[in-house]
């Protein structure tokens, strides 16, 4: 049984191996992604049930436009797929969507569908999912110290004094209480056996607890996720100090 008191509040998943999923079986990689996809629609009904209040997915990273352009295109249509098959379960569920990442240069079908996603579960109290989607952490960044810039350069015209500190650039990230205002993520975990960040939440995740699973993400199920998260319930974290007893 997992405590729920020590649940993480918020769950980042890496969603690794579609290409090496479907490459085992001869499909083509768009296949993966698709299998990928029913993937995460388990872990999102699984993560609400369990009562975890933020989950991230890594759904496209800034780096991913190297890819193909079949592929790409392939996983943006993926995008319409979801919303029209599942809109109407996440808002069952009670689940808000948020986008990390600038998406308005997608295909114009999948920018239509993000919007009908957004706002149909604006109102939601249940999970938050995250969709990372066109996302890069640095690129995160970049942007957050452009905006803080446009706002320290005002104060300093009105004769302000000017500081800079890391709530500041924290809140100008897409998780930041400028934009979404998302927790840090306590747990991040990776799927595939690679273990990097490939510049998923790199600010953020400064104390996030990893865990790597060699599963391909089309195989992951509930039943790891839910284990995942139970041995998290038993990691001891320190943010740098030291646990009362030890003192
Ligand atoms: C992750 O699967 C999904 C995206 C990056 C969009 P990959 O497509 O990276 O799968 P592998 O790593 O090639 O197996
Ligand atoms: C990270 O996976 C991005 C997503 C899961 C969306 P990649 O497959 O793109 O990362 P690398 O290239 O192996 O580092
Ligand atoms: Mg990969």
């Amino acid at each position: 049984m997992i405590d729920k008191n020590k649940l993480p509040v918020h769950v980042g998943i890496i969603m690794d191996g579609n290409g090496r999923w479907a490459k085992q079986r001869m499909l083509p990689r768009v296949m993966g992604h698709n299998a990928g996809m029913e993937a995460m629609k388990k872990i999102v009904i699984a993560a609400s049930n369990m009562g975890i209040k933020h989950l991230t997915v890594y759904a496209f990273s800034t780096e991913n436009w190297k890819r193909s352009v079949e592929e790409v295109n392939g996983i943006f249509k993926l995008i319409v797929k979801y919303v029209n098959s599942e809109l109407q379960e996440l808002i069952d569920n009670n689940v808000h969507i948020n986008i990390l990442g600038e998406y308005d240069m997608l295909p114009q079908d999948s920018v239509e569908a993000i919007d009908k996603l957004l706002s149909s579960t604006a109102g939601d109290d249940g999970l938050t999912f995250n969709i990372a989607l066109n996302y890069g952490g640095r690129d995160e960044i970049v942007k957050a110290v452009r905006a803080l810039y446009e706002e320290k350069k005002n104060q300093e015209e009105q004769g302000v004094f000017i500081e800079i500190t890391e709530d500041d650039i924290s809140r100008y990230l897409y998780t930041g209480s400028a934009n979404h205002d998302i927790p840090d993520p306590d747990l991040i975990i990776r799927t595939s056996g690679e273990e990097r960040m490939s510049n998923f939440l790199v600010w953020q995740a400064a104390y996030s607890e990893l865990m790597f699973t060699d599963t391909l993400w089309p195989d992951f199920t509930a039943e790891e996720f839910e284990q995942m998260v139970e041995k998290f319930t038993h990691r001891n974290r320190r943010f740098g100090g030291r646990k009362e007893e030890d003192k």
